[in-house]
């Protein structure tokens, strides 16, 4: 049964706790639900926006129309063998509590991925990844609604055009389809990520590794650093690591011998946002009530009661010193609304 809450405050359902409103709320607990909700969007005419754990988002002021949640649940195995299984996971699973019951199973893939905010549904749209591992190397296909048809649609892992960061849900197929159900592969025989940095730092603090010591250790990684939504809202990085050319980056060392930088490919470098924004002289810095994370410099938080503005006029600012300092145009990972 679909309830429909009219002049909804989604405070809690924003993790920058943005005190905004929507005009409609419900959520689904099932495809079919979700095919009721759309039709009642389209007969009354008003936008629509599918919500997940609302924690890449950011409003900059109160939403007219419908926001809908999935609340789709279930791990389903649909087949195994003694290398691998294969499960199907409803959009509306806590994406942290999915990794939890993945460890505890013994299947490995996921376990860099802890801690990460959102739902199972909401991960391919925007590829997350931390620590060495993107979701895209786990996905065996995702399951979608098609809102103009109201067909059911399966993309395959090519077929979801993943990049970092990115796939075709946040670019061809924005605002087409809305994702119910995702297909991962898990391993059965471990295959450890443990090159990033600071995570086999980290790991020496273990006898043994396993994949509830690399849960554990990205756990107290991220706690170190990140902010808790709860406790300071924010959004995760606010933008992406600019990837530049070979030509900018020999350019910008011959000032600061110490950038670090990641190679991709043959002549582009990825640089850390969270470096240029520190190095740009913002780290635990504010406006008003908007500020930049005092331990990693590409998070944005809401210091108290900030607005949606506050943070994009922050945001916009650190852009032009960066720009300015490096000639580097950061973009936002992070969702206007
Ligand atoms: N750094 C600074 N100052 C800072 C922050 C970072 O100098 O304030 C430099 C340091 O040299 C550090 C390097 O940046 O070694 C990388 O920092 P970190 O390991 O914290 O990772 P990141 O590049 O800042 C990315 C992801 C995170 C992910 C971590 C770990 C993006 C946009 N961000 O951050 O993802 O957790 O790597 O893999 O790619 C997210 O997307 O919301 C997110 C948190």
């Amino acid at each position: 049964m679909i309830e429909i809450k009219e002049k909804f405050s989604i405070k809690k359902y924003n993790t920058f706790g943005f005190d905004v409103t929507c005009s409609y709320f419900s959520t689904f607990s099932t495809v079919e639900e979700l095919k009721e909700l759309i039709i009642i969007h389209k007969n009354n005419n008003y936008p629509l926006m599918v919500l997940g754990g609302g924690s890449n988002i950011l409003f900059t002021t109160d939403y007219k129309g419908l926001i809908i949640q999935s609340i789709i649940k279930g791990v389903e195995v649909i087949s195994e063998t003694d290398q691998y299984v294969d499960v199907r996971v409803g959009s509306g699973e806590n994406w942290d509590e999915f990794v939890e019951y993945c460890v505890q199973h013994d299947w490995s893939g996921i376990e860099n991925l802890s801690l990460i905010p959102g739902f199972v549904g909401t991960c391919p749209i925007q590829n997350i990844g931390a620590y060495g591992v993107e979701v895209k190397n786990v996905i065996n296909k995702v399951e979608t609604l098609e809102i103009d048809t109201l067909k059911k649609h399966e993309f395959t892992n090519p077929e979801c055009k993943f990049g970092y960061r990115d796939s075709i849900f946040k670019r061809d197929l924005k605002s087409k389809h809305i994702i119910t159900h995702v297909h991962f592969r898990l391993n059965k025989k471990h295959e450890f990520v443990l090159n990033y940095g600071n995570l086999k730092d980290e790991l020496q603090k273990y006898d043994s590794i396993s994949l509830k010591a690399i849960r554990q250790a990205v756990i107290d990684i991220r706690n170190s650093k990140l902010p808790k939504p709860e406790e300071m809202g924010n959004a995760g990085s606010f933008f992406k690591n600019p990837e530049i050319s070979l030509e900018t980056f020999e350019y910008v060392k011959k000032s600061y011998s110490d950038i670090p930088f990641y190679p991709q490919g043959e002549n582009r470098v990825k640089i850390p946002a969270g470096w240029l924004i520190e190095q740009s002289g913002w780290k635990g810095r504010s406006i008003g009530n908007a500020g930049v994370h005092n331990k990693q410099a590409l998070v944005l938080v809401n210091l108290g009661n900030a607005t949606g503005n506050e943070v994009l006029n922050l945001a916009k600012e650190i852009q032009n010193s960066v720009n300015q300092k490096f000639g580097i145009q950061l973009e936002m990972e992070v969702n206007v609304v």
